[in-house]
């Protein structure tokens, strides 16, 4: 921790003007809409109830999160020391992963604890904002430049590569460690048609969203896996293959759980169903991730030291899962779909999280298959 707390000060510029992200809009309309609907935006403890319980369980007082979730403050590093608490008056902390902040990332450190975005902040000068634009235009507000980390996404992987708690374990990891970072920026930052900002003198036609749609949005859940259905007569063998469909892990945070789920129909009943009650019964169709304690209890990831459960699926992987079901016949319908919770149904009850939209799950894509 006090190599990362040097690194801190040493990097951040952190009294440097700070423009909040309200003063994008005046120029930046469409993506300042969408970044403020984005979990970026609402990635601090006043705007996402799940942080705020997870953090206020993990430690009352310090705030350690605040290095990715609150990044743009400027008491950082006493935010995540306890020595000050945070402040809904102050817009730094209110906007969360800020236009400001992102765009100063100048490059990303690696650290085996987590990765430490290194900022051009300074103060005094016309701030420079990093981006990817062929020729970019003047303007009064800031100069532009163009950065290879916001082509290759290097940019993300300050935040998003992995995370070690305090007793030295990984909590979380996008992806392998041997690949370099997939393309995010592709996925989650698609291109709409118009120019990024409101005169647009350049005559863009495109630019790139800033919704950086998620785990939370039934449109990408859709996208998350593709599953095949297949069944054998001779053997009575029914086979449910699942293809990871994105740049990363399928578990890329413990909170969640995902699954497929499969049943068969005859005559409208179901005669057949991988599970009952609960998806852990199929263990081999569920992604979860559930941590462990030095009691090999299950536990929050501040004082895990392991997996007590680990199913988790690569960039890209395939899986195939293999059933002895009933003899099927004519007319009988195979069933299966993805389902996906953002919390863990036994997690947001420990945690009283209540919001609909939050502890529902989000149906992904659903596969059928007709017995001739
Ligand atoms: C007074 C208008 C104005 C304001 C306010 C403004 N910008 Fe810009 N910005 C521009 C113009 C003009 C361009 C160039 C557009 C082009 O070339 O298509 C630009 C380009 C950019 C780029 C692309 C840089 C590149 O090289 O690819 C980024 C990133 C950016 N602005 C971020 C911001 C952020 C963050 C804020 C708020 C803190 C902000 N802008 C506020 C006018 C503005
Ligand atoms: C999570 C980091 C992140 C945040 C937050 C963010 N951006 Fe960006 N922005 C990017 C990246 C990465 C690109 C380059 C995408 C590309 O070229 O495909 C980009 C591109 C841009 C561009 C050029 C778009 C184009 O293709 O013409 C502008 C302008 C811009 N951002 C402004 C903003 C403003 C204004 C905000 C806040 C309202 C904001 N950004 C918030 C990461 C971010
Ligand atoms: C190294 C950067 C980093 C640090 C430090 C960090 N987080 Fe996060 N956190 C992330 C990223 C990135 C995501 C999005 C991950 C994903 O969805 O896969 C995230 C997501 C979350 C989520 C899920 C939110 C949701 O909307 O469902 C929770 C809860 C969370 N973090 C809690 C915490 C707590 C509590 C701390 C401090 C004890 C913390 N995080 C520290 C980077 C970080
Ligand atoms: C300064 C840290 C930071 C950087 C840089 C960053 N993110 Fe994030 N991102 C977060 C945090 C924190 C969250 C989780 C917010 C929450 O749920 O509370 C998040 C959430 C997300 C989500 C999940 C949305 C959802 O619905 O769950 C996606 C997708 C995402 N980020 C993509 C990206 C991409 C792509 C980039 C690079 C262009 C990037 N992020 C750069 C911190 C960051
Ligand atoms: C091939 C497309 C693709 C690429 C490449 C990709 N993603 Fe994703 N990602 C998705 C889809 C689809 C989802 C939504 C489904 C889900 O979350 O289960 C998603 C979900 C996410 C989430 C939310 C996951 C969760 O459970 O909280 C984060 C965070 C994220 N991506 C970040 C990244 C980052 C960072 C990169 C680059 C290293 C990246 N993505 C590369 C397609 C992609």
């Amino acid at each position: 921790m006090k190599k990362v707390f040097l690194l801190l000060s040493l990097l951040f510029s952190l009294e440097a003007k700070y423009l909040d992200t309200q003063t994008c809009k005046e120029c930046h309309e469409d993506i300042h809409y969408e970044h403020t609907q984005s979990m970026h935006h609402k990635s601090s403890l006043f705007k996402d109830e799940v942080h705020a319980k997870v953090k206020n369980a993990v430690n009352k007082n310090k705030y350690s999160c605040a290095l990715c979730h609150m990044p743009g403050s400027s008491n950082l590093r006493a935010l995540m020391k306890g020595e000050e608490q945070p402040n809904k008056n102050d817009k730094r902390q209110l906007d969360g992963v800020s236009c400001y902040y992102c765009h100063q990332i100048k490059d990303v450190y690696h650290s085996k604890k987590y990765n430490i975005n290194i900022s051009s902040a300074k103060d005094g000068i016309k701030p420079t904002m990093y981006a990817n634009l062929v020729d970019p235009d003047d303007s009064d507000k800031h100069k532009a430049a163009s950065n290879e980390i916001y082509k290759n996404s290097m940019v993300c992987m300050g935040c998003h590569s992995h995370k070690q708690n305090n007793l030295g374990f990984e909590v979380c990891r996008t992806q392998k460690k041997e690949v370099p970072q997939s393309d995010c920026i592709k996925c989650h930052m698609p291109k709409a048609d118009g120019g990024n900002e409101k005169f647009n003198k350049k005559g863009r036609t495109e630019y790139a969203t800033h919704r950086f749609l998620g785990v939370h949005s039934p449109e990408m859940v859709k996208k998350a896996v593709k599953i095949d259905l297949e069944y054998d007569k001779e053997t009575q063998q029914l086979d449910v293959t699942i293809t990871n469909m994105m740049g990363h892990y399928i578990i890329t945070h413990p909170m969640r759980l995902k699954f497929v789920q499969t049943y068969i129909k005859r005559d409208g009943k179901i005669i057949w169903q991988n599970f009952e009650k609960s998806p852990l019964e199929d263990k081999e169709a569920t992604f979860i991730i559930v941590l462990q304690n030095k009691n090999a209890e299950a536990t929050l990831p501040n004082q895990a030291v392991g997996y007590k459960i680990n199913q988790n699926l690569e960039a890209k992987a395939t899986k195939i899962i293999h059933y002895k079901v009933p003899k099927l016949q004519k007319g009988d319908e195979v069933f299966s779909k993805w389902v996906s919770y953002i919390v863990n149904p036994k997690i947001a009850k420990k945690l009283q999280i209540t919001t609909p939209e939050i502890i529902e799950p989000i149906i992904g894509v659903e596969e059928s298959l007709y017995i001739y």
